[in-house]
């Protein structure tokens, strides 16, 4: 244990110890790093460079504890209290999701083939920290959005994100039920909504079933209640030649395209897939005035 050691250990052993005690995790060294870096303050040169130094006592104790955290199932970012999405660093906690690297596959669809430069309405429904949101402000410098949460402390968070990002002044954000209350014009709607079956919750990772909040990841029997309420106000708040952009969990993308068609027989629809290559999202596009018969 680094605690125990805590008199005699220099960084670079205290850094192989606790990526032993990690080994159950999927990242053990790169997840011990992270936590060294905080305990020490330093970067990733300076862990390499200081490596045979000796773990000042104060910082040992911390790095043990956070180690202990981190092996009893506590993600990373919670512990941090920060991710990285879209290369942009989002403050997290375990009010909010963890930002997904998947899900930049949803930025990357919306961002093909638009104008940079032009002045879209952008909703994001379920907000969580923001971060889909900020990325397409980030995309988009002339665009406005709304960000909407059913929880207010993820909106007090996403808002946050947004202020620390240089982004609050074109940025808004609301606590609602979806899209229920809202007037619409949208050009752009992202959601990553929760969308795991109840039954499958037995089955989840520890670090994101007793860690990351049930009202993220869980969307009844089916996992597909919170699409059918969000398609359910969709043809009201998006315009003509608009894009809706919805995330998919494993194995959903076929019925959430029968579910967008039936809302949008008109529209171009696609499956997005994620870097592995599975689909991971479904983008409607739909007609402008000028296609319309
Ligand atoms: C899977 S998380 C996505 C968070 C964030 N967009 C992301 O991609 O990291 C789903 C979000 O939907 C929110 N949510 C759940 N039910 C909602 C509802 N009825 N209305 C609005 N938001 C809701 C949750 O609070 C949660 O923040």
């Amino acid at each position: 244990m680094a605690s125990e050691l805590s008199g005699a250990l220099t960084l670079g052993l205290a850094l192989r110890e606790a990526a032993a005690q990690l080994k159950a995790v999927q990242t053990p060294l790169l997840d011990a790093r992270i936590l060294l870096k905080l305990a020490t303050g330093l970067d990733d040169a300076g862990v390499i460079a200081r490596s045979d130094d000796k773990l000042p006592t104060d910082q040992a104790k911390m790095f043990a504890g956070l180690v202990k955290r981190r092996a009893a199932g506590e993600p990373v970012a919670y512990i941090t209290g920060v991710k990285e999405f879209w290369s942009l660093e989002f403050h997290v906690s375990p009010d909010v999701l963890i930002p997904r690297d998947d899900s930049e596959c949803l930025i990357e669809a919306v961002i093909a083939r638009r104008d940079k430069h032009a002045p879209y309405k952008i909703l994001d429904l379920g907000t969580g920290s923001g971060c889909l949101l900020c990325a397409l402000l980030e995309e988009f410098p002339n665009s406005l959005g709304t960000g909407v949460d059913c929880s207010a402390a993820a909106i007090a968070i996403a808002r946050a994100n947004s202020r620390k990002l240089g982004l609050a002044p074109r940025a808004r954000f609301l606590v609602g039920d979806w899209a229920k209350t809202l007037e619409g014009g949208f050009d752009i709607i992202i959601a990553n909504p929760p969308y795991i079956p109840e039954g499958d919750r037995a089955g989840l990772p520890v670090d994101v079933a007793d860690y990351e909040p049930a009202r993220a990841l869980f969307a009844g029997e089916s996992g597909f209640n919170a699409y059918q309420a969000i398609l359910a106000d969709a043809p009201r708040i998006l315009s003509p030649g608009g894009r809706i952009v919805l995330e998919a969990g494993d194995g959903q993308a076929g019925r959430l395209v029968e579910m967008v068609t039936k809302t949008f027989p008109d529209a171009e629809i696609l499956t997005i897939n994620d870097l592995k290559g599975r689909p991971r999202g479904v983008i409607a596009e739909r007609k402008s005035f000028a296609e319309k018969d």
